[in-house]
């Protein structure tokens, strides 16, 4: 039965669709609350003394789900827009109505699009965050080399995930899950032109996640 249900699993959480796909998308808002707090506190919008690191943010979340960081980064009160990209029309409709409010008033922006051709001009953000996404970007270098071509310069992309070890015990990256070590990410970002490139510990025993951020040179 497990057997049978772990294919199907790591497709939805890859792409979530129908009413398991709505079910999953709740399940992982709760699932991923503290990667979502060590993402937030990672993209550094406020600086030490409670002023806007920089001016005027602008930021991306890349497969925002069930939309939860959406919220924190809306009731952070810090960017003055916050945009969204999903691939699953399920995610962008649950999305669409969570946020109605914000999106009439303009804070907010979803769209349905691919990590790897993002429908941004260059220089668009000032912060971008994915969580848990990176497993299924076909080609990584080519997220990255996006996210670095939308990022003004001095803007830093936060990508939050769950350790390869976990990945392999849960079984999904027999499935189609890309798992990567902390040092490979730094890599990849640092390949992409990232700067400054660090790893934080979320300090989850069981899952062990990462959040691994970088910073387009200025
Ligand atoms: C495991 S879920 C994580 C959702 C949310 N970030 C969270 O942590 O709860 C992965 C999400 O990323 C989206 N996704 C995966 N690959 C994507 C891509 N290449 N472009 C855009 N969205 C993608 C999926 O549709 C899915 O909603």
């Amino acid at each position: 039965m497990m057997n049978r249900f772990q294919p199907f699993l790591a497709r939805q959480l890859g792409n979530p669709s129908g009413w398991f796909g709505r079910l999953l998308l709740r399940l992982l808002n709760r699932g991923n609350a503290n990667l979502n707090d060590l993402v937030l506190e990672a993209l550094q919008i406020q600086s030490s003394d409670g002023q806007s690191a920089i001016a005027d943010p602008h930021i991306l979340e890349i497969g925002f789900g069930g939309g939860d960081l959406i919220a924190k980064l809306v009731a952070s009160g810090q960017p003055s827009k916050v945009v969204g990209v999903e691939r699953s029309p399920e995610a962008l409709q649950l999305c669409q109505r969570r946020f109605r409010r914000q999106i009439a008033q303009g804070t907010v922006e979803l769209h349905q699009a691919n990590a790897e051709a993002l429908p941004f001009p260059d220089d668009a953000f000032s912060h971008i965050c994915t969580v848990n996404t990176l497993y299924f970007w076909p080609s990584a270098p080519q997220v990255l080399a996006e996210c670095h071509r939308v990022l003004c310069p001095g803007g830093r992309l936060v990508v939050g995930y769950a350790s390869k070890a976990y990945l392999e015990r849960q079984g999904l990256t027999q499935h189609g899950f890309t798992a990567y070590e902390t040092a490979e990410v730094e890599a990849l970002l640092r390949a992409a032109g990232f700067t400054a490139v660090s790893t934080r510990d979320g300090g989850d025993r069981a899952e062990q996640t990462f959040c691994t951020d970088g910073v387009v040179p200025a």
